[in-house]
């Protein structure tokens, strides 16, 4: 089986490939590397007994898509590549909805007219908006997104499920992945943000390293038992083997799959802190800000689904995800060399 990973070179694309190899499927990575480093590619290769085929290639550019296409025998596509920070898409719309939905909406049509039909969908819990109560189940009503990054997940939610409708020899899995956070445990692999980070661990992890001086808290009065914001935190090397469950799933027969991807365990931002500062040793500063704007209190899956049609559930407990996290951050204090 041959799967074509578009952002395949980024954070939960890479360890995603490492596990897809290491089941025997062939992976062709296709990347922009606007998100990442190449030196990536290199610590997937360290890590796999087999080599693999990588483009540099934007997934808008159509010629260039439709030519790996016809160069590579694709069964399947995961579609990992995207940008994904919530703040800069309020400042910068356009570009969100031109990568993310533009770039999809190129991808689907290259993918039908080389006759593949089978794509795993990265999405996200944000697709749930502000309203659902967690634990959050497949069948809530989803779309009350509340800034242009999650709007473009839902977007391309409907797209795909309008693609499904108008032809049903599609084979199609939307994944909503809750908080990814650790990284491989070699310590090769992880989560390298551009610039100050948005979300709490990498924060944490260059807090830790010396690189920032305390943790911004985003709000202690909500209503949860200790008043900071609670979220699923999950491995995202478990992340990784649900897209292996996944691609499997979408191979053996054309459907419309849905899946949550998380623990379905709440874990506030100081759970997170005391739990990172026993696996590290490191005793992390923090304040209490204002709430930041967007943010729920309570955001956790309901992962049964996953594990009844794929037989797929997350293994790698908080610890685990602290310590993989910061052997990481510790090995490589300025992420993947250039
Ligand atoms: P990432 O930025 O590390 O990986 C995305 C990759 O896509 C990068 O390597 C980037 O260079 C590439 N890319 C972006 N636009 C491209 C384009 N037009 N053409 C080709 N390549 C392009 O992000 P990640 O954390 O690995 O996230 C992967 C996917 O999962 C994204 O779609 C993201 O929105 C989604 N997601 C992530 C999270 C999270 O918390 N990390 C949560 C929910 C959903
Ligand atoms: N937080 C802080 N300080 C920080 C960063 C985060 O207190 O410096 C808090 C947030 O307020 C929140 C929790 O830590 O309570 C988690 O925040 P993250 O930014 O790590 O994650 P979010 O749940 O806000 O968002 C993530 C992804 C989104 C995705 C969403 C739902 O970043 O892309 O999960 O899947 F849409």
């Amino acid at each position: 089986m041959s799967v074509l990973v578009t952002g395949g070179a980024g954070y939960i694309g890479s360890h995603t490939c490492v596990e897809l190899i290491n089941a025997g499927v062939d992976v062709v990575i296709v990347d922009n590397f606007c998100n990442c480093k190449k030196s990536s590619i290199n610590r997937i290769r360290a890590l796999v007994n087999k080599d693999f085929t990588y483009y540099e290639c934007d997934i808008r550019d159509k010629k260039g898509l439709d030519s790996i296409f016809k160069k590579e025998k694709i069964d399947s596509v995961i579609h990992f590549a995207g940008l994904k920070a919530v703040d800069e898409s309020v400042y910068k719309p356009l570009e969100y909805f031109d990568n993310n939905v533009n770039g999809t909406l190129v991808l689907l049509d290259v993918m039908r007219n080389n006759g593949c039909k089978k794509i795993v969908f990265s999405s996200s819990a944000t697709v749930y908006g502000m309203n659902n109560i967690s634990p959050l189940t497949e069948d809530m009503q989803v779309g009350g997104v509340t800034n242009p990054y999650g709007r473009t997940k839902f977007m391309i939610e409907c797209i795909l499920q309008d693609l499904y409708v108008s032809d049903n020899s599609w084979s199609i899995c939307l994944l909503r992945y809750f908080n990814p956070i650790g990284a491989h445990k070699s310590g090769t692999m992880g989560e390298d943000p551009n610039g100050i980070p948005n979300n709490l661990m990498p924060y944490i992890t260059q807090v830790a390293i010396g690189k920032r001086e305390y943790l911004n808290v985003w709000g202690d009065d909500y209503d949860t038992p200790d008043g900071t914001g609670v979220r699923d935190y999950i491995h995202v090397v478990d992340l990784a083997l649900g897209h292996v469950k996944a691609v499997q799933k979408i191979e053996a027969g054309s459907g419309l799959y849905i899946y949550n991807l998380g623990t379905g365990k709440g874990y506030s931002v100081l759970d997170v802190v005391k739990a990172f500062e026993k696996a590290s040793g490191v005793k992390i500063p923090y304040k209490i800000g204002p709430r930041r704007a967007g943010d729920i209190a309570t955001c956790y899956s309901d992962p049964g689904k996953a594990y009844r049609e794929l037989g797929w559930k997350a293994e790698r407990d908080i610890e685990e995800m602290c310590e993989d996290s910061w052997r990481w951050q510790s090995q490589n204090p300025n992420g993947y060399p250039d």
